[in-house]
């Protein structure tokens, strides 16, 4: 049976690593966590290790913050010699976030086989960091494990092999199941004091949307109108933080209906999401987990790497403007009250992503066709 090291670093990667741990545990693989320590802060990353009842990482990179370059260069430098000392026959990546894509490219020079949990979303949007690790981790994947069948069809679209290719559906999916109901028993929406189901929860923390001081001010307006209708819940990453100040643009905190909250834990940000009614996001987890839950989902950005969550769920984009934001939550509102609201879930979102991911590896394990010749 072979080893597995599963790498995660971010915050997106640790609900998308906790099923596929748990199956290749319950499996009796052998298999080590490596967190290359991007994300640092408490609330950022311990606390989803709590929620989500992973292991402690059998090893800590520490890389912390720093520009793309560096924060790449430096999990470079720092993995290698943990790829050498434990020896897995294949490593684990997930999502898109700095950490997948250089952790892979360590592995595929040294020819250790890499799966690809998350693979083939596409954006089409070459200036999304994202877009970048998504294309290149793909490219190294000898593995790649598709959360929806759109997701086949763009790899194909690349030119990559079938064989490489597997449908296993949403890994998110198997977390947002199993801790649903821990969720709901934390009360979030009385802890916050807002009423269930008459409320709005928010995050933002994409560069496009919160590093430019025009379309920062233009989201913080539009939460601001949306006040007046109802509590605003938004939860603030550490980066649209810093932007606020940077950009001096804070509102006292009592002003409006807008309530500014430090980062959430899992269980909380999932109880909140599933009582609201709506969410604003720029996220790509929230936009799958408002649809597996039924609740309109507004993504203030101009592409999505998950058009399934608009064809068959919640989802709808809508530009980061005042004016936007403010017709489409209208529109919400009223589609609520005419009860037209009837989310599907996609193919695969079922619970059992992560026994499929550990499926593929080990049955493909022996036959796969080798990447010593053409890649
Ligand atoms: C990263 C991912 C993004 C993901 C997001 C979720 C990349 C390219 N981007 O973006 O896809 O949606 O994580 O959060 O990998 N910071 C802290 N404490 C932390 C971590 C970050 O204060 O624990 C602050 C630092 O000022 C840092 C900034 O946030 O410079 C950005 O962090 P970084 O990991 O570079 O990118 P994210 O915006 O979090």
């Amino acid at each position: 049976m072979p080893t597995l090291l599963h790498v995660v670093g971010a915050r997106p990667n640790f609900m998308k690593a906790a099923p596929v741990l748990s199956a290749a545990r319950e499996r009796g693989l052998s298999q080590f966590l490596v967190h290359t320590g991007q994300h640092y802060d408490h609330s950022m990353s311990e606390a989803f290790f709590a929620d989500l009842g992973l292991p402690a990482p059998d090893e800590n990179l520490g890389v912390g913050s720093g520009t793309h370059a560096e924060q790449t260069a430096k999990i470079m430098l720092r993995f290698e010699p943990v790829l050498d000392r434990r020896r897995p026959q294949w490593i684990i990546v997930y999502g898109d976030v700095n950490s997948t894509v250089a952790s892979a490219l360590v592995a595929a020079k040294k020819g250790i086989r890499i799966a690809h949990v998350e693979a083939g979303l596409r954006s089409r949007d070459w200036s999304m960091p994202e877009e970048i690790n998504r294309v290149l981790t793909d490219r190294l994947g000898d593995l790649l494990l598709t959360p929806s069948r759109d997701a086949d069809e763009n790899l194909r679209a690349e030119g990559i092999a079938v064989e490489r290719i597997r449908f296993v559906g949403n890994v998110m999916v198997d977390t947002l199941l199993r801790l649903i109901d821990r969720a709901r028993g934390l009360r979030m929406p009385a802890a916050v004091g807002v009423e269930p189901g008459r409320y709005a929860f928010v995050t933002l923390h994409r560069p496009s949307n919160v590093d430019d001081p025009g379309t920062l001010a233009e989201l913080l307006a539009a939460l601001d109108d949306l006040g007046r209708e109802m509590p605003v819940c938004f939860a603030v990453h550490p980066r649209t933080r810093q932007r606020i100040q940077d950009f001096r643009l804070a509102p006292p905190p009592s002003a409006g209906g807008v309530r500014f909250l430090e980062p959430l834990g899992y269980l909380e940000t999932v109880g909140l999401v599933d009582q609201s009614a709506l969410v604003l996001t720029d996220s790509g987890g929230l936009q799958e987990e408002t649809t597996v839950l039924g609740v309109p989902c507004l993504t203030a950005r101009a592409n999505t790497e998950r058009p399934i969550t608009v064809t068959d769920g919640t989802n709808r984009l809508v530009a980061s403007t005042r004016a936007a934001i403010g017709q489409a939550v209208a529109a919400i509102l009223a589609a609520r009250r005419n009860g037209s609201f009837e989310p599907r879930r996609p193919e695969g979102w079922d619970g059992r992503a992560g026994e499929r991911v550990v499926d593929a590896i080990v049955g493909e394990e022996s036959s796969l066709p080798s990447r010593s010749g053409s890649p």
